[in-house]
């Protein structure tokens, strides 16, 4: 049952041909075994594949009694000679398919109980259960593969980033809350009874801090924690590629994701073209509905306000009257749509506010087949036909609303039609920069403005006169880089003037006092000569995801948590011994069921 005196000297899925007549020492795992009237085959497997070892009792009875009694998932040493199968017992599916390992020596390594779930057949089963045993789930190449090939990633990442002359530095996972907009981790502190860390939401203070002291580009393979509701595209505990520099302007930071990206999909074996185009993120949300559009296909919203504002149709003039908007979607060979999709639509749009969906069917720009089209005029029509570049044939789909809700409604029934009319590429990397996004925005909940990145993002400097008279007009200097609908990253240049960075603080409703207390480390740092500076972080997990073609975040992290923020393999979180709370001079108060 052990491996002195052993030594490996081959991968299973390593031998070929050319290795015939070797004689090798493999170690792995049983992946089958089958007993052909006295010859045993054993199907070993390691991490580089599969091969087939013989088990003959006329050359080592004591290698075939040990087979006897192997099973499934049973771990073995064997000593061997490769030799060539015969041309009928060839096996072209697998890569070691044209020889097998003759065994003469075979130790037993380790046991296994029989397995919850059959490898092959994983899919078949929960994923809970394949969680719960993440390290059988490991077993299985498919995802195998993907926890590789994000290692590749990060090399190349960190390869990439080394040649531009990046330093990797860690920053603290015992910290101070930063503000990201999700709610923090916290941990207690036994030295000081009453006082919490934050685990980080993202190393952000840090690495502005970092180009402060002189380090000029830095990056980190960053953990962040966030608590926040969970999606497929949400994890509490996920990585970024986190950089920062100093003395740059966007473009040059655009440029070396840009590359870095080419870089991280080159090893997944994907090419990325750069450059990536830009949308500002008005251009954005009116044309796409979206501030993370998917451009793997067309289909583009217009906005017909004007056109609709003196039209009999009620719904277009009610929604325009209250200062809201009319947003069409021109749908190309309209004729895909069949009557029952069309009255299918407004329960789309339902879940985002919007009370329901206009069609028309254009035989020209002036004839409609619709139920709206006795409410609009011949040139109202021609008006709206223009202004979406309206064809024969084309269905043209209304959403008429409050601005926020129509944009977000024609940015759905887009996703929606996209995916309807199969019109989504998906072997496509569609690759895009979101630009100028607004400094500030409304939160209804908190009654004031908030950041919409984070208070430490720069406004453009020819907003910043309007900050106070016209907060919600003023753009910052911020950008994400979006990829086939995905938030992949985001960064701005950052404020670097600790007079400008109180006044944020001020609007944001710190008072001077409240700044100092919670930022007053940032601000010391930065009135001591900082320089101009800027960056981004890339969610490494959403990365892997779309490189690997994974469908959730959880089949790219090696041990994720549930869409209900508990480890399926530890159960974490888990309760803590009395003992341990009152150290911490902690009491739990558990809320009223
Ligand atoms: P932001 O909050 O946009 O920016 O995060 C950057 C990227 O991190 C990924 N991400 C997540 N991935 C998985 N699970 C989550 N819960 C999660 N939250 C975020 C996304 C996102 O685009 N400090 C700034 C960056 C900067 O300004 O440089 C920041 O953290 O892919």
């Amino acid at each position: 049952m052990s491996t002195v005196g052993w030594r490996r000297t081959h991968a299973c899925g390593e031998l070929r041909a050319r290795d015939v007549g070797s004689e090798v020492t493999l170690m792995g795992w049983v992946a089958r075994t089958r007993d052909h009237g006295g010859l045993i085959f054993v199907d070993l497997r390691d991490r580089a594949g599969i091969v087939q070892v013989v088990c003959d009792p006329a050359r080592s009875s004591a290698a075939y009694e040990v087979a006897r009694g192997l099973r499934s998932e049973f771990v073995v040493a064997v000593r061997g000679t490769v030799a060539a199968r015969s041309e009928e017992t060839r096996n072209p599916a697998l890569p070691t398919g044209d020889v097998e390992v003759v065994a003469r020596e075979m130790e037993l390594l380790a046991a296994s109980r029989p397995l919850p779930f059959v490898l092959d057949e994983a899919d078949e089963v929960s994923e809970a259960l394949r969680l719960r045993y993440r390290y059988l789930d490991f077993r299985r190449p498919a995802v195998r593969d993907r926890f590789l090939l994000r290692h590749r990633i990060v090399k190349a990442v960190r390869d990439f980033l080394d040649a531009e002359g990046f330093v990797e530095i860690e920053t603290p996972i015992l910290t101070r809350s930063t503000p990201e907009g999700a709610r923090d981790y916290l941990v207690p502190s036994r030295v000081h009874p009453g006082r919490f860390y934050a685990l980080p939401q993202s190393p952000q203070l840090f690495k502005q801090i970092l180009m402060v002291g002189g380090f000029e580009r830095y990056y980190q393979i960053a953990r962040c924690f966030r608590d926040e509701d969970l999606r497929a595209d949400r994890q509490p505990e996920f990585t970024q590629i986190d950089l920062e520099m100093s003395f740059v302007d966007p473009e040059e930071i655009f440029s070396v994701v840009e590359g870095m990206l080419a870089a991280a999909f080159g090893a997944a074996g994907r090419s990325v073209p750069t450059p990536f185009p830009r949308l500002s993120y008005e251009e954005a949300t009116t044309r796409y509905g979206t501030d993370r559009p998917d451009l793997r296909f067309g289909l583009e919203i217009t906005d017909v306000s004007e056109a609709a504002a003196r039209s009999e149709f009620r719904v277009f003039r009610d929604a325009l009257e209250r200062e809201g908007v009319v947003r069409a979607l021109r749908v190309p060979e309209g004729e895909r749509l069949s009557r029952s999709h069309l009255d299918a639509l407004p329960e789309i749009v339902a879940p985002f506010g919007a009370k329901g969906v206009a069609w028309a069917r254009v035989q020209s720009p002036s004839v409609w087949q619709s139920p709206i089209a006795k409410y609009l005029t011949d040139a109202e029509k021609e008006d709206i036909a223009r202004r979406c570049d309206l064809s024969p044939g084309d269905v043209v789909l209304f959403v008429a609303g409050p601005r926020e809700v129509a944009r977000e409604a024609t940015g759905q029934l887009r996703l929606h039609l996209g995916r309807l009319l199969g019109l989504v590429d998906e072997k496509k990397l569609a690759f895009l920069w979101v630009t100028d996004f607004p400094l500030f925005e409304y939160s209804r909940e908190e009654k004031r403005i908030v950041s919409v990145n984070h208070p430490f993002t720069a406004p453009r400097p020819e907003d910043i006169p309007r900050l106070e008279s016209d907060p919600l007009g003023v753009r910052a200097l911020a950008y994400d880089v979006v990829l086939n609908g995905t938030e992949l990253g985001g960064g701005s240049l950052r404020i670097h003037d600790p007079a400008l960075q109180t006044k944020i603080f001020e609007l944001l409703g710190l008072s001077e006092v409240q700044a100092r207390r919670q930022f007053g480390f940032l601000l010391d740092a930065l009135s001591y000569g900082a320089p101009p500076h800027g960056g981004i972080a890339l969610g490494l997990d959403r990365l892997v995801m779309l490189a690997s073609g994974a469908e959730s975040l959880r089949d790219v992290i090696a041990f994720p948590k549930t869409q209900r923020a508990v480890c399926p393999l530890t159960d974490a979180p888990s309760e803590v011994a009395e003992e341990q709370l009152r150290e911490l001079g902690l009491r739990v108060v558990l809320p009223k069921p």
